[in-house]
């Protein structure tokens, strides 16, 4: 097996199924690999404007060496673009170029983009297909696989989309290359959760190889990459529109939004770096409800914090947080339900479980014991 050893995995939907491809040199082989996908020999690719600078004339010229014709579509980068205000001037640059149904799109991007593009693919004249080209660790782990897409509203992050499938995803390890550090430690929290969630032999093999996922080795990132797929393949061809297993991939999520809503969704606090709080806080809450080991919720944040990322309340940016202000968000979470609220919890490495009906007091007393304000008349 060569270094990079390109894999494909199938994400097993039916009617909707489609391949991630995973390997190096992928761009410039676009116009092959995307071929099949392009009858019309015509697409747009949606990006942004540091992805664009980075990467954008490679995929174009590949594209275009393999007879596609190819408009740019240049978004300003940031969550702000994933909103209503985005949504429109996108749909909008989509109508001016006259694509049609028939035509596919390419989101060329990390999670902001392939969420902004996907959510237009899915309402664009009723739905148009479109392919997944991820630029950053994160959206190549998770966000560009299993066809969330949405935008942000006042309310809170990603509260307007749809489960819209792509054709394929192309997600070529060389460009994570020029992925600045930060960037690739917050996508790599993304994949600690995978072996957090459902894999402790790939959380112990993390444990031993993170250093060399985090520095770009070719070996151990290819196979880090394409586990964390295979991982989320499963669970999406199982439960679609999560209405089960799937909300174990929100591991760390409740907490990580509830930060990143008293953040501001912006550089202070990365949404991987939100994560990775978030999956310590959920390992430390599950054995503050003796769910789990405090020996095990010790493993899950250690080698968390040997990536540099943070574990702590008082660690992150924001900080100190108010408590009731942080359970005010997680009761406005996706997950919620007439229950209360909802949690994926653990009960070791590798065994997360959705607790439902968590009792709000113990939340407040478990996030003032980790450094949350009380601040109980909010
Ligand atoms: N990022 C979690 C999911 O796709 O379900």
């Amino acid at each position: 097996m060569s270094a990079y050893a390109e894999r494909r995995v199938p994400v097993a939907l039916g009617g909707r199924a489609y391949e991630v491809l995973i390997g190096a040199g992928l761009i410039d082989r676009a116009g092959e690999l995307l071929s099949a996908h392009l009858p019309r020999r015509r697409t747009a690719i949606v990006t942004d404007r540091h992805v664009a600078d980075h990467h954008g004339e490679r995929l174009a010229a590949a594209l275009e060496a393999g007879g596609v014709a190819v408009d740019m579509v240049v978004l300003p980068p940031g969550e702000q673009t994933k909103s209503f205000a985005g949504l429109e001037d996108l749909t909008d640059r989509l109508l001016a170029l006259k694509l049609d149904r028939g035509d596919r799109i390419i989101a060329f991007g990390g999670g902001v983009v392939g969420d902004l593009a996907g959510f237009a693919a899915a309402v664009y004249k009723r739905g148009i297909d479109f392919i997944q080209v991820p630029t950053t660790l994160l959206a190549q782990v998770d966000s560009s696989v299993g066809g969330k897409t949405a935008i942000d509203t006042a309310a809170g992050k990603n509260l307007v989309g749809a489960f819209h499938q792509p054709a394929l995803v192309l997600a070529d390890l060389d460009v994570l290359a020029t992925l600045p550090d930060r960037e690739m430690r917050a996508g790599y929290a993304e994949v600690l959760k995978y072996g957090l969630l459902g894999d402790e032999a790939f959380f112990a093999w993390l444990e031993a190889n993170g250093e060399a996922v985090l520095a770009r080795e070719p070996t151990p990132l290819a196979y880090a990459v394409a586990r964390c797929v295979e991982m989320k393949a499963a669970i999406v061809a199982e439960d679609e529109r999560e209405t089960g297993r799937r909300a174990l991939l929100n591991l760390g999520h409740t907490f990580a939004h509830a930060l990143e809503s008293e953040t501001g969704f912006g550089d202070a606090l990365l949404h991987g770096e939100a994560v990775a709080a978030g999956c310590a806080l959920a390992f430390r809450f599950s054995a503050e409800l003796g769910f789990c080991s405090p020996e095990a919720a010790s493993r899950a944040e250690a080698t968390i914090a040997k990536a540099a990322l943070p574990t702590r309340l008082h660690a992150l940016a924001g900080a100190p947080f108010g408590a009731a202000r942080l359970a005010g968000h997680m009761a406005q979470d996706k997950k919620a339900d007439a229950s209360g609220l909802v949690f994926v919890l653990a009960r070791d490495v590798g065994e997360a479980f959705v607790a439902k009906g968590v009792d709000r007091d113990a939340l407040l007393r478990f996030l003032v014991a980790e450094g949350a304000t009380i601040d109980l008349t909010t």
